[in-house]
Protein backbone atom coordinates (compact mmCIF):
# COMPACT_ATOMS: atom_id res chain seq x y z
CA UNK A 1 0.00 0.00 0.00
CA UNK A 2 1.62 3.40 -0.92
CA UNK A 3 1.22 6.35 1.41
CA UNK A 4 -1.75 8.01 -0.63
CA UNK A 5 -3.73 5.26 -0.51
CA UNK A 6 -3.11 5.47 3.64
CA UNK A 7 -4.38 9.00 2.84
CA UNK A 8 -7.43 7.78 1.14
CA UNK A 9 -8.33 4.76 3.93
CA UNK A 10 -8.59 8.47 5.90
CA UNK A 11 -5.59 6.88 7.88
CA UNK A 12 -4.43 8.49 11.00
CA UNK A 13 -1.44 8.20 12.39
CA UNK A 14 0.05 9.11 16.21
CA UNK A 15 3.35 10.29 16.85
CA UNK A 16 5.02 9.68 20.16
CA UNK A 17 7.38 12.07 20.98
CA UNK A 18 10.45 10.46 22.82
CA UNK A 19 11.09 13.59 25.05
CA UNK A 20 8.54 16.70 25.37
CA UNK A 21 11.82 18.84 24.15
CA UNK A 22 12.75 17.09 20.65
CA UNK A 23 12.85 19.27 18.19
CA UNK A 24 15.05 16.82 15.56
CA UNK A 25 12.68 13.88 15.96
CA UNK A 26 9.44 16.08 15.55
CA UNK A 27 11.31 18.06 12.52
CA UNK A 28 12.48 14.20 11.07
CA UNK A 29 8.68 12.87 11.77
CA UNK A 30 7.13 15.87 10.16
CA UNK A 31 9.13 15.73 6.76
CA UNK A 32 8.09 12.22 6.80
CA UNK A 33 4.50 12.85 7.15
CA UNK A 34 4.65 15.66 4.69
CA UNK A 35 6.30 13.76 2.20
CA UNK A 36 4.04 11.29 1.98
CA UNK A 37 0.95 14.03 1.91
CA UNK A 38 -0.76 13.34 5.13
CA UNK A 39 -2.45 16.16 6.18
CA UNK A 40 -2.60 17.54 9.68
CA UNK A 41 -5.61 16.69 10.81
CA UNK A 42 -4.65 13.08 10.34
CA UNK A 43 -1.49 13.21 12.67
CA UNK A 44 -1.54 13.36 16.48
CA UNK A 45 1.31 14.62 18.39
CA UNK A 46 1.72 13.27 21.62
CA UNK A 47 4.48 14.11 24.16
CA UNK A 48 5.51 11.62 27.32
CA UNK A 49 2.90 11.47 30.06
CA UNK A 50 0.57 13.72 27.55
CA UNK A 51 -3.29 13.05 26.52
CA UNK A 52 -3.03 14.66 23.28
CA UNK A 53 -3.68 11.44 21.24
CA UNK A 54 -7.47 11.05 21.33
CA UNK A 55 -7.63 8.33 19.02
CA UNK A 56 -5.36 6.18 20.51
CA UNK A 57 -8.97 4.05 21.08
CA UNK A 58 -9.83 4.16 17.67
CA UNK A 59 -7.09 4.40 15.66
CA UNK A 60 -3.82 2.42 15.10
CA UNK A 61 -2.14 2.65 18.68
CA UNK A 62 1.60 3.89 18.92
CA UNK A 63 1.57 4.73 14.96
CA UNK A 64 5.00 5.46 15.20
CA UNK A 65 6.02 2.31 13.77
CA UNK A 66 3.08 2.33 11.35
CA UNK A 67 4.43 5.66 9.50
CA UNK A 68 4.21 5.20 5.97
CA UNK A 69 7.58 6.20 4.29
CA UNK A 70 7.97 8.72 1.55
CA UNK A 71 8.72 7.47 -1.80
CA UNK A 72 12.37 7.99 -3.35
CA UNK A 73 11.17 10.52 -5.78
CA UNK A 74 9.06 12.41 -2.87
CA UNK A 75 9.16 16.34 -3.39
CA UNK A 76 11.22 18.13 -1.30
CA UNK A 77 9.76 19.79 1.81
CA UNK A 78 9.95 23.58 2.01
CA UNK A 79 9.83 25.32 5.03
CA UNK A 80 11.08 28.94 5.37
CA UNK A 81 14.18 29.67 7.53
CA UNK A 82 12.07 32.01 9.54
CA UNK A 83 9.39 29.30 10.22
CA UNK A 84 12.90 26.89 11.57
CA UNK A 85 13.66 29.73 13.64
CA UNK A 86 10.30 30.00 15.24
CA UNK A 87 9.49 26.58 15.71
CA UNK A 88 12.44 25.36 17.42
CA UNK A 89 11.44 27.66 20.01
CA UNK A 90 7.87 26.98 20.09
CA UNK A 91 8.69 23.29 20.38
CA UNK A 92 9.72 23.92 23.91
CA UNK A 93 6.63 25.91 24.62
CA UNK A 94 4.54 23.80 27.57
CA UNK A 95 1.43 24.12 25.56
CA UNK A 96 0.61 20.53 24.25
CA UNK A 97 -0.80 21.40 20.77
CA UNK A 98 2.22 23.02 19.73
CA UNK A 99 3.57 20.24 17.72
CA UNK A 100 0.23 19.57 15.79
CA UNK A 101 0.45 23.79 15.36
CA UNK A 102 3.79 23.01 13.73
CA UNK A 103 2.72 20.33 11.53
CA UNK A 104 -0.23 22.47 10.37
CA UNK A 105 1.91 25.42 9.56
CA UNK A 106 4.57 23.51 8.41
CA UNK A 107 1.78 22.03 6.10
CA UNK A 108 0.79 25.39 4.67
CA UNK A 109 4.07 26.19 3.93
CA UNK A 110 3.85 23.53 1.07
CA UNK A 111 1.34 25.09 -1.04
CA UNK A 112 1.61 28.73 0.54
CA UNK A 113 5.29 29.59 0.63
CA UNK A 114 5.38 33.34 2.49
CA UNK A 115 2.18 32.41 4.92
CA UNK A 116 5.06 33.23 7.52
CA UNK A 117 4.07 37.17 6.51
CA UNK A 118 0.38 36.41 6.73
CA UNK A 119 -0.47 38.62 9.44
CA UNK A 120 -4.42 37.05 9.71
CA UNK A 121 -2.95 33.42 9.71
CA UNK A 122 -3.66 32.44 13.38
CA UNK A 123 -1.62 29.63 13.50
CA UNK A 124 1.21 32.02 12.15
CA UNK A 125 0.63 34.42 14.92
CA UNK A 126 0.32 31.85 17.62
CA UNK A 127 3.51 30.52 16.21
CA UNK A 128 5.10 33.82 16.99
CA UNK A 129 3.61 33.84 20.38
CA UNK A 130 4.50 30.46 21.35
CA UNK A 131 8.71 31.71 20.47
CA UNK A 132 8.52 34.99 22.27
CA UNK A 133 7.13 33.00 25.04
CA UNK A 134 10.02 30.58 25.36
CA UNK A 135 12.83 33.35 24.30
CA UNK A 136 11.46 35.14 27.57
CA UNK A 137 11.65 32.27 29.48
CA UNK A 138 15.15 31.19 28.52
CA UNK A 139 15.94 35.07 29.45
CA UNK A 140 14.51 34.51 32.84
CA UNK A 141 16.49 31.08 32.98
CA UNK A 142 19.91 33.28 32.50
CA UNK A 143 18.45 35.96 34.75
CA UNK A 144 17.61 34.66 37.50
CA UNK A 145 19.71 31.22 38.22
CA UNK A 146 21.28 31.22 41.61
CA UNK A 147 23.68 29.25 42.47
CA UNK A 148 24.95 28.07 45.85
CA UNK A 149 27.51 26.56 46.91
CA UNK A 150 27.63 23.04 48.68
CA UNK A 151 30.46 20.55 49.67
CA UNK A 152 29.79 17.23 48.08
CA UNK A 153 30.79 14.03 49.71
CA UNK A 154 34.34 14.14 48.41
CA UNK A 155 34.72 17.66 50.50
CA UNK A 156 34.91 19.13 46.62
CA UNK A 157 32.81 22.26 45.96
CA UNK A 158 29.81 22.24 44.15
CA UNK A 159 27.34 24.91 43.08
CA UNK A 160 23.42 24.29 43.07
CA UNK A 161 20.42 25.98 41.80
CA UNK A 162 17.03 25.82 41.48
CA UNK A 163 14.52 26.93 39.05
CA UNK A 164 11.17 26.65 37.97
CA UNK A 165 10.57 27.27 34.18
CA UNK A 166 7.59 27.85 32.14
CA UNK A 167 8.30 25.53 29.68
CA UNK A 168 10.81 23.06 28.56
CA UNK A 169 13.58 25.19 27.95
CA UNK A 170 15.89 23.35 30.56
CA UNK A 171 18.07 21.44 27.70
CA UNK A 172 18.03 23.67 25.06
CA UNK A 173 20.06 26.27 27.50
CA UNK A 174 22.61 23.94 28.60
CA UNK A 175 25.16 25.37 26.48
CA UNK A 176 24.57 28.80 27.48
CA UNK A 177 25.51 27.50 31.46
CA UNK A 178 28.47 25.03 30.12
CA UNK A 179 30.04 28.34 28.74
CA UNK A 180 29.08 30.98 31.55
CA UNK A 181 30.46 28.87 34.19
CA UNK A 182 32.91 26.36 32.56
CA UNK A 183 35.18 25.96 35.48
CA UNK A 184 32.85 25.42 37.52
CA UNK A 185 31.39 22.13 39.19
CA UNK A 186 27.50 23.12 39.36
CA UNK A 187 23.37 21.47 38.81
CA UNK A 188 20.83 23.10 37.83
CA UNK A 189 17.52 21.36 39.54
CA UNK A 190 14.44 21.85 37.79
CA UNK A 191 11.16 20.20 38.07
CA UNK A 192 11.59 19.62 34.40
CA UNK A 193 14.43 17.44 34.14
CA UNK A 194 18.39 18.78 35.58
CA UNK A 195 21.86 19.56 34.26
CA UNK A 196 24.81 18.48 35.94
CA UNK A 197 27.83 20.17 34.89
CA UNK A 198 31.82 18.83 36.31
CA UNK A 199 33.85 21.13 34.22
CA UNK A 200 33.86 18.85 31.49
CA UNK A 201 31.05 16.57 30.90
CA UNK A 202 27.15 17.31 31.02
CA UNK A 203 25.00 14.67 32.75
CA UNK A 204 20.91 15.23 32.35
CA UNK A 205 18.71 13.73 35.36
CA UNK A 206 15.18 13.86 35.99
CA UNK A 207 12.83 16.38 37.68
CA UNK A 208 13.37 17.46 40.74
CA UNK A 209 11.97 18.86 43.69
CA UNK A 210 12.87 22.33 45.31
CA UNK A 211 13.39 20.99 48.72
CA UNK A 212 16.12 18.73 46.59
CA UNK A 213 17.84 22.45 46.17
CA UNK A 214 20.05 23.58 48.98
CA UNK A 215 18.82 26.55 51.26
CA UNK A 216 21.73 29.75 52.67
CA UNK A 217 23.07 32.37 50.71
CA UNK A 218 23.76 32.47 47.37
CA UNK A 219 27.40 33.13 45.85
CA UNK A 220 26.85 36.82 46.42
CA UNK A 221 29.77 38.26 44.60
CA UNK A 222 29.61 36.32 41.73
CA UNK A 223 25.95 37.02 41.56
CA UNK A 224 26.06 40.28 41.59
CA UNK A 225 28.80 41.33 39.12
CA UNK A 226 26.90 39.42 36.57
CA UNK A 227 24.12 40.90 37.71
CA UNK A 228 25.36 44.35 37.13
CA UNK A 229 26.36 43.71 33.55
CA UNK A 230 22.76 41.90 32.56
CA UNK A 231 21.09 44.81 34.49
CA UNK A 232 18.66 46.74 31.93
CA UNK A 233 17.99 50.38 32.97
CA UNK A 234 14.01 49.84 31.22
CA UNK A 235 13.09 47.30 33.71
CA UNK A 236 13.70 50.53 36.51
CA UNK A 237 9.42 50.87 35.69
CA UNK A 238 7.75 49.27 38.67
CA UNK A 239 5.35 47.75 36.71
CA UNK A 240 8.06 46.12 33.84
CA UNK A 241 10.22 45.44 36.85
CA UNK A 242 7.54 43.15 38.62
CA UNK A 243 6.22 41.92 34.98
CA UNK A 244 9.94 40.87 34.39
CA UNK A 245 11.12 40.30 37.76
CA UNK A 246 8.34 37.91 39.56
CA UNK A 247 8.42 38.27 42.82
CA UNK A 248 8.97 34.38 43.26
CA UNK A 249 12.81 35.33 42.35
CA UNK A 250 12.95 38.38 44.28
CA UNK A 251 13.87 36.78 48.19
CA UNK A 252 16.67 34.42 46.48
CA UNK A 253 18.21 37.86 44.79
CA UNK A 254 21.41 39.10 46.30
CA UNK A 255 21.62 41.89 43.71
CA UNK A 256 19.14 43.98 45.09
CA UNK A 257 20.66 45.80 47.47
CA UNK A 258 22.75 46.99 43.85
CA UNK A 259 19.37 48.13 42.65
CA UNK A 260 20.20 51.85 43.92
CA UNK A 261 23.37 52.17 42.78
CA UNK A 262 21.89 50.72 38.98
CA UNK A 263 19.46 53.03 39.19
CA UNK A 264 21.73 56.26 39.60
CA UNK A 265 23.45 55.30 36.72
CA UNK A 266 20.35 53.80 34.57
CA UNK A 267 19.70 56.96 33.04
CA UNK A 268 23.34 57.32 30.93
CA UNK A 269 22.61 53.61 30.35
CA UNK A 270 19.97 53.87 29.12
CA UNK A 271 20.84 56.74 26.68
CA UNK A 272 23.44 54.37 25.62
CA UNK A 273 20.94 51.83 24.65
CA UNK A 274 19.43 54.38 22.44
CA UNK A 275 23.18 55.27 20.92
CA UNK A 276 23.33 51.37 20.57
CA UNK A 277 20.38 50.88 18.67
CA UNK A 278 20.89 53.79 16.52
CA UNK A 279 23.04 51.22 14.84
CA UNK A 280 20.07 50.02 13.19
CA UNK A 281 19.72 53.46 11.11
CA UNK A 282 23.74 53.42 10.51
CA UNK A 283 23.99 56.92 12.21
CA UNK A 284 27.31 56.98 14.17
CA UNK A 285 26.87 58.61 17.24
CA UNK A 286 29.23 61.84 17.31
CA UNK A 287 30.55 61.82 20.42
CA UNK A 288 32.87 60.26 22.60
CA UNK A 289 30.03 60.17 25.43
CA UNK A 290 27.38 58.63 22.72
CA UNK A 291 30.09 56.52 21.73
CA UNK A 292 30.81 55.34 25.45
CA UNK A 293 27.45 55.06 26.20
CA UNK A 294 26.76 53.07 23.29
CA UNK A 295 29.47 50.53 24.09
CA UNK A 296 28.41 49.99 27.53
CA UNK A 297 25.11 48.68 26.38
CA UNK A 298 25.97 46.85 23.10
CA UNK A 299 24.86 42.95 23.18
CA UNK A 300 25.58 42.73 19.53
CA UNK A 301 28.07 40.00 20.26
CA UNK A 302 28.30 37.69 23.20
CA UNK A 303 31.86 39.09 25.09
CA UNK A 304 29.83 42.20 26.72
CA UNK A 305 28.19 39.94 29.17
CA UNK A 306 30.83 37.90 30.52
CA UNK A 307 33.07 41.40 31.22
CA UNK A 308 32.62 43.71 33.60
CA UNK A 309 32.53 46.72 31.51
CA UNK A 310 32.99 48.02 28.73
CA UNK A 311 36.52 49.80 27.72
CA UNK A 312 36.34 53.06 26.32
CA UNK A 313 39.26 54.27 23.99
CA UNK A 314 40.85 57.70 25.95
CA UNK A 315 42.87 60.47 24.89
CA UNK A 316 43.03 63.70 23.33
CA UNK A 317 39.95 63.96 20.56
CA UNK A 318 41.79 65.42 17.15
CA UNK A 319 44.77 63.47 18.18
CA UNK A 320 46.50 63.01 14.81
CA UNK A 321 47.49 59.01 16.06
CA UNK A 322 45.23 56.74 16.93
CA UNK A 323 46.38 53.51 18.41
CA UNK A 324 44.37 50.73 18.47
CA UNK A 325 44.93 47.35 20.30
CA UNK A 326 42.64 43.73 20.77
CA UNK A 327 40.61 43.94 23.33
CA UNK A 328 40.69 45.09 27.24
CA UNK A 329 42.70 42.44 29.31
CA UNK A 330 42.18 41.70 32.63
CA UNK A 331 43.34 45.07 34.25
CA UNK A 332 41.77 46.90 31.42
CA UNK A 333 38.60 45.31 32.28
CA UNK A 334 39.14 46.06 36.20
CA UNK A 335 39.83 49.78 35.90
CA UNK A 336 37.87 50.72 32.88
CA UNK A 337 40.71 52.17 30.49
CA UNK A 338 42.69 50.90 27.56
CA UNK A 339 46.37 49.54 27.74
CA UNK A 340 47.25 49.47 31.77
CA UNK A 341 47.98 46.41 32.01
CA UNK A 342 51.46 44.75 31.27
CA UNK A 343 51.10 45.23 27.65
CA UNK A 344 50.22 48.92 27.78
CA UNK A 345 53.42 49.26 30.28
CA UNK A 346 55.78 47.67 27.33
CA UNK A 347 53.92 49.83 24.72
CA UNK A 348 54.74 53.10 27.10
CA UNK A 349 58.15 52.29 27.45
CA UNK A 350 58.58 51.81 23.49
CA UNK A 351 56.66 55.22 22.32
CA UNK A 352 58.68 56.68 24.94
CA UNK A 353 62.06 55.23 23.47
CA UNK A 354 60.63 56.47 19.98
CA UNK A 355 59.56 59.92 20.75
CA UNK A 356 56.02 59.62 20.55
CA UNK A 357 54.12 61.35 23.85
CA UNK A 358 51.06 58.67 24.49
CA UNK A 359 49.54 61.67 25.97
CA UNK A 360 48.93 63.24 22.37
CA UNK A 361 47.47 60.20 21.28
CA UNK A 362 43.72 58.02 20.87
CA UNK A 363 44.10 54.81 22.48
CA UNK A 364 41.70 52.21 22.00
CA UNK A 365 40.77 48.79 20.96
CA UNK A 366 39.23 46.85 18.27
CA UNK A 367 37.16 45.22 20.94
CA UNK A 368 35.76 46.55 23.64
CA UNK A 369 34.87 43.92 26.14
CA UNK A 370 37.13 40.96 27.59
CA UNK A 371 37.04 37.58 26.51
CA UNK A 372 38.22 35.28 29.36
CA UNK A 373 37.98 31.80 30.23
CA UNK A 374 38.34 30.94 33.80
CA UNK A 375 41.03 28.98 34.94
CA UNK A 376 40.59 28.61 38.84
CA UNK A 377 40.24 31.89 40.01
CA UNK A 378 42.33 33.40 37.02
CA UNK A 379 40.70 35.24 34.05
CA UNK A 380 42.45 34.23 31.01
CA UNK A 381 42.68 36.10 27.99
CA UNK A 382 40.73 34.53 24.97
CA UNK A 383 41.42 36.04 21.08
CA UNK A 384 38.27 37.33 19.81
CA UNK A 385 36.72 35.90 17.18
CA UNK A 386 36.50 37.30 13.72
CA UNK A 387 32.82 37.76 13.56
CA UNK A 388 33.26 39.58 17.58
CA UNK A 389 35.86 42.09 15.81
CA UNK A 390 33.63 42.77 12.81
CA UNK A 391 30.59 43.30 15.24
CA UNK A 392 32.47 45.74 17.25
CA UNK A 393 34.27 47.46 13.70
CA UNK A 394 31.01 50.33 13.95
CA UNK A 395 32.63 51.36 17.67
CA UNK A 396 36.07 51.45 15.81
CA UNK A 397 34.76 53.61 12.87
CA UNK A 398 32.72 55.86 15.33
CA UNK A 399 35.28 56.79 17.10
CA UNK A 400 37.64 57.63 15.05
CA UNK A 401 34.74 59.31 12.87
CA UNK A 402 34.69 61.87 16.32
CA UNK A 403 38.82 61.72 16.93
CA UNK A 404 39.79 61.73 13.10
CA UNK A 405 43.35 60.91 13.62
CA UNK A 406 45.63 60.98 10.45
CA UNK A 407 47.92 58.03 11.65
CA UNK A 408 45.92 54.71 12.93
CA UNK A 409 48.34 52.48 14.01
CA UNK A 410 47.15 49.03 15.01
CA UNK A 411 48.62 46.73 17.23
CA UNK A 412 48.32 42.94 15.92
CA UNK A 413 45.84 41.01 13.46
CA UNK A 414 42.59 41.89 15.59
CA UNK A 415 43.37 45.29 15.89
CA UNK A 416 44.00 45.56 11.74
CA UNK A 417 41.08 43.47 10.96
CA UNK A 418 39.20 46.07 13.53
CA UNK A 419 39.83 48.90 10.61
CA UNK A 420 40.45 47.13 7.42
CA UNK A 421 37.17 44.44 7.66
CA UNK A 422 39.77 42.00 6.39
CA UNK A 423 42.67 39.89 7.89
CA UNK A 424 46.28 40.27 7.26
CA UNK A 425 49.81 39.09 7.84
CA UNK A 426 51.15 41.20 9.95
CA UNK A 427 54.61 40.11 8.53
CA UNK A 428 53.22 41.35 5.44
CA UNK A 429 51.62 44.48 6.17
CA UNK A 430 53.95 45.63 8.60
CA UNK A 431 56.58 48.42 7.55
CA UNK A 432 53.79 50.42 4.68
CA UNK A 433 50.92 52.43 5.21
CA UNK A 434 48.05 51.28 3.38
CA UNK A 435 44.94 54.54 2.92
CA UNK A 436 41.34 54.05 4.75
CA UNK A 437 38.76 55.23 3.61
CA UNK A 438 38.31 58.54 5.49
CA UNK A 439 41.62 59.45 3.85
CA UNK A 440 43.82 58.58 7.39
CA UNK A 441 46.56 56.11 7.29
CA UNK A 442 47.12 52.41 8.69
CA UNK A 443 50.06 51.64 10.12
CA UNK A 444 50.15 48.00 11.41
CA UNK A 445 52.65 46.28 13.67
CA UNK A 446 52.79 43.69 16.35
CA UNK A 447 50.69 43.72 19.42
CA UNK A 448 53.08 44.42 22.48
CA UNK A 449 51.93 41.45 23.93
CA UNK A 450 53.24 39.10 21.51
CA UNK A 451 56.38 40.40 22.64
CA UNK A 452 55.64 39.61 25.96
CA UNK A 453 55.19 36.17 25.10
CA UNK A 454 58.88 35.66 23.89
CA UNK A 455 62.22 35.49 25.39
CA UNK A 456 66.00 35.18 24.27
CA UNK A 457 66.53 36.10 20.87
CA UNK A 458 62.74 35.96 19.35
CA UNK A 459 61.75 38.83 21.92
CA UNK A 460 65.26 40.44 21.00
CA UNK A 461 64.54 40.03 17.22
CA UNK A 462 60.70 40.76 17.49
CA UNK A 463 61.28 43.77 20.05
CA UNK A 464 63.53 45.17 17.50
CA UNK A 465 61.26 45.01 14.60
CA UNK A 466 58.20 46.70 17.04
CA UNK A 467 60.75 49.37 17.78
CA UNK A 468 61.26 50.42 14.17
CA UNK A 469 57.81 50.27 13.32
CA UNK A 470 56.68 52.74 15.71
CA UNK A 471 60.24 54.97 14.76
CA UNK A 472 58.42 54.89 11.40
CA UNK A 473 55.19 55.91 12.71
CA UNK A 474 57.05 58.96 14.55
CA UNK A 475 59.07 60.23 11.47
CA UNK A 476 55.40 59.66 9.23
CA UNK A 477 53.95 62.08 12.40
CA UNK A 478 56.83 64.25 12.05
CA UNK A 479 56.38 64.55 8.50
CA UNK A 480 52.71 65.46 8.90
CA UNK A 481 53.38 68.23 11.76
CA UNK A 482 55.39 70.26 9.76
CA UNK A 483 53.13 70.12 6.34
N1 LIG B 1 45.75 44.40 25.13
C1 LIG B 1 45.03 45.12 24.27
O1 LIG B 1 44.97 44.82 23.09
N2 LIG B 1 44.41 46.18 24.70
C2 LIG B 1 44.43 46.57 25.96
O2 LIG B 1 43.78 47.56 26.28
C3 LIG B 1 45.20 45.81 26.85
C4 LIG B 1 45.84 44.72 26.43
Amino acid sequence: MTAMQHVSLGAHYVVHLPTPDDFAFWRERARQLIQCDVPPDRVSWVEPGGTGDLFAQEGPSRGERRLPLPEKSARQVRASKRFMKLARNAALHSDPERFGLLYRVLWRLQSKPRCMEDKADADVRRVEELDKSVRRDSHKMHAFVRFREVTDETGAEHYVAWFEPDHHIVRANAGFFMRRFANMNWSILTPRGCLHWDGTTMRESGPARREDAPGGDPVEALWKSYYSSIFNPARLKVGAMLAEMPKKYWKNMPESELIPELIAGAQAREAGMVAAGAREDRKLPSSVDAIAQGIGACRDCPIAECSTRAVMGEGALGARLMIVGEQPGDQEDEQGKPFVGPAGQLLDEYLTKVGIARSQAYVTNAVKHFKFTWKGKRRLHQSPTAKEIDACRWWLEAERSVVKPRVVLALGASAARGLLGKTVSIARARGTPMPLEDGSELWVTAHPSYLLRLDGEARAEQAAKFESDLEAVRARLTQIAGC
